[in-house]
C-alpha cells in the first residue's frame, strides 16, 4: 500500500483524504515513481468540483511531479532505474478517461513518454513545479504562431502559466518588449521575470493602455476586456475555456516529455526559473491547504507540494522486482511513512 491524497465524491477541498491505497503496478511502457515532490494547477480543482470528464473513484488529484524511478515496464527503453524524473501525467485513454491516478501520491505510474530527466540543477520541488504550466505556456505561443520580434502582453503575469509565459517571451521566442499585469504586490516580483513594463490592474485599467501590442497572450480568460490592447490583426491567445472574446484563439497543453526536454538548457543556464509560491513547499500533509491558498486565485507561481522527503528509504529496499510488481518489502517499508 501507498499512502495517497483521493477522494470519492465531487467537492469542495474537504473531500480529499490522506489514506492507504493500492501501490499502481507499471504498465509495459510506463515506470513506476516515487514521487518526491508535486505542484497544484487550477485543473485539480475543477475536476474535484464537477464532473469536466469521467472519472472513476477514488480519483488521486494531481498532474505534476518530479520522483525518482523505482520500476519499469518491459518495452521502456529512455529510463533506468535510480533516474530522477519529472513530467505531467495527464494523459487520457480512448474512452476520455485519465489513464493514471495522479500524483499527490507517493508513487505514480506514468507512460515514459510523458516524462524527461530532471534537470540536475533544479530540486524536486522546482522540476515539479514545471510541467503542465510550462506545456500550456509553450503551446500558446506555438497555436497563435508568435515570431521573434513581436511585442507581447500578457495578462496574468504572476500565476502559475504567467509566470513562464513572461520569461518563455524573453529568453525562448525573442519578444522585443514584453508586458505584463498583476496586482500591486507583485508588481516587483513580475519585473524580476524579465518583464520590459508591468501594469498594476488595481490602478490602470486596459483602456487606459496606450501602445498596442503584436500579440495578446491572456491566462486569466479576461480578453473581453484585455483585448483593446491588441493591434487590429494581433494574435489574442486565451487558455481558458470557453474562450472570452470572439477573437480569440483557444489553447491547449500539448503533454510530452519532449517539449521538457527542449527546454533543459534554458533551465539549465537559468534564463527559465522555476516560481514556487512563497506559502511553499507544502508538507504532504498540508495538501488541504495548498489547495485552500491555490483556490483564492492569488497564487505567486506555483503551489508546491513536498511528497517523500525521506530518500534513505529508498536504499532499504531492493528493486529488482519479476513482472514489473514491486516487491512486498517494499511497500511494508514505505508504509511506516
Ligand atoms: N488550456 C490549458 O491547457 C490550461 C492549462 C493550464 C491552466 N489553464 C487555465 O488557465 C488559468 C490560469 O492558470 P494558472 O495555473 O496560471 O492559475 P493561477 O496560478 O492560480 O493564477 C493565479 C494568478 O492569477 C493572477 N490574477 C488573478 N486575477 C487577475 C487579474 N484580473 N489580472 C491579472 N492577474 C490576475 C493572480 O495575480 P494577482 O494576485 O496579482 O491578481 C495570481 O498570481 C486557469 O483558469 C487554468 O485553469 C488552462
Amino acid at each position: 500500500m501507498q499512502k495517497a491524497w483521493y477522494y470519492e465524491e465531487y467537492g469542495p477541498k474537504e473531500v480529499l483524504k490522506l489514506g492507504n491505497l493500492p501501490l499502481p503496478t507499471p504498465q509495459h511502457n510506463q515506470l513506476l515513481v516515487q514521487v518526491r515532490a508535486a505542484a497544484l494547477n487550477p485543473i485539480d480543482s475543477k475536476r474535484r468540483q464537477r464532473p469536466i470528464f469521467p472519472s472513476d473513484f477514488p480519483v488521486v488529484p494531481g498532474c505534476d511531479m518530479a520522483g525518482v524511478v523505482v520500476a519499469k515496464g518491459r518495452s521502456v527503453t529512455k529510463f533506468n532505474i535510480g533516474d530522477e524524473v519529472y513530467g505531467n501525467i495527464q494523459d487520457f485513454n480512448a474512452e476520455g478517461r485519465l489513464k493514471q491516478l495522479g500524483t499527490l501520491a507517493e508513487f505514480t505510474a506514468v507512460e515514459e513518454s510523458l516524462v524527461a530527466k530532471k534537470p540536475e540543477s533544479l530540486s524536486f520541488e522546482e522540476a515539479a513545479s514545471l510541467p503542465l504550466a510550462v506545456q500550456t505556456a509553450i503551446q500558446g505561443f506555438e497555436t497563435a504562431g508568435f515570431k521573434a520580434g513581436q511585442t507581447i502582453f500578457v495578462v496574468g503575469g504572476a500565476g502559475g502559466v504567467g509566470t513562464l509565459v513572461i520569461q518563455l517571451a524573453k529568453h525562448f521566442y525573442g519578444a522585443s518588449h514584453v508586458v505584463a499585469t498583476t496586482s500591486t504586490p507583485k508588481v516587483e516580483f513580475v519585473k524580476g521575470l524579465g518583464a520590459d513594463e508591468v501594469i498594476d490592474y488595481r490602478k490602470i485599467k486596459y483602456k487606459d493602455v496606450q501602445e498596442k501590442y503584436d500579440f495578446l497572450y491572456d491566462t486569466i480568460g479576461d480578453c473581453k476586456s484585455s483585448s483593446v490592447v491588441a493591434k487590429d490583426e494581433a494574435p489574442i491567445v486565451d487558455i481558458t475555456w470557453p474562450p472570452s472574446h470572439p477573437r480569440a484563439v483557444y489553447s491547449s497543453l500539448t503533454v510530452s516529455g519532449e517539449n521538457l526536454e527542449k527546454l533543459r538548457p534554458y533551465i539549465e543556464n537559468g534564463k527559465l526559473k522555476p516560481q514556487i509560491d512563497p506559502t511553499g513547499p507544502y508538507k504532504f500533509t498540508d495538501v488541504i491547504e495548498a489547495f485552500r491558498h491555490l483556490e483564492t486565485g492569488r497564487a505567486r507561481g506555483k503551489v508546491v507540494i513536498s511528497v517523500f522527503s525521506s530518500p534513505n528509504l529508498l536504499h532499504l529496499v531492493s528493486f529488482e522486482s519479476k513482472n514489473n510488481l514491486v516487491p512486498e518489502v517494499f511497500s511494508q517499508k514505505m508504509s511506516v511513512y
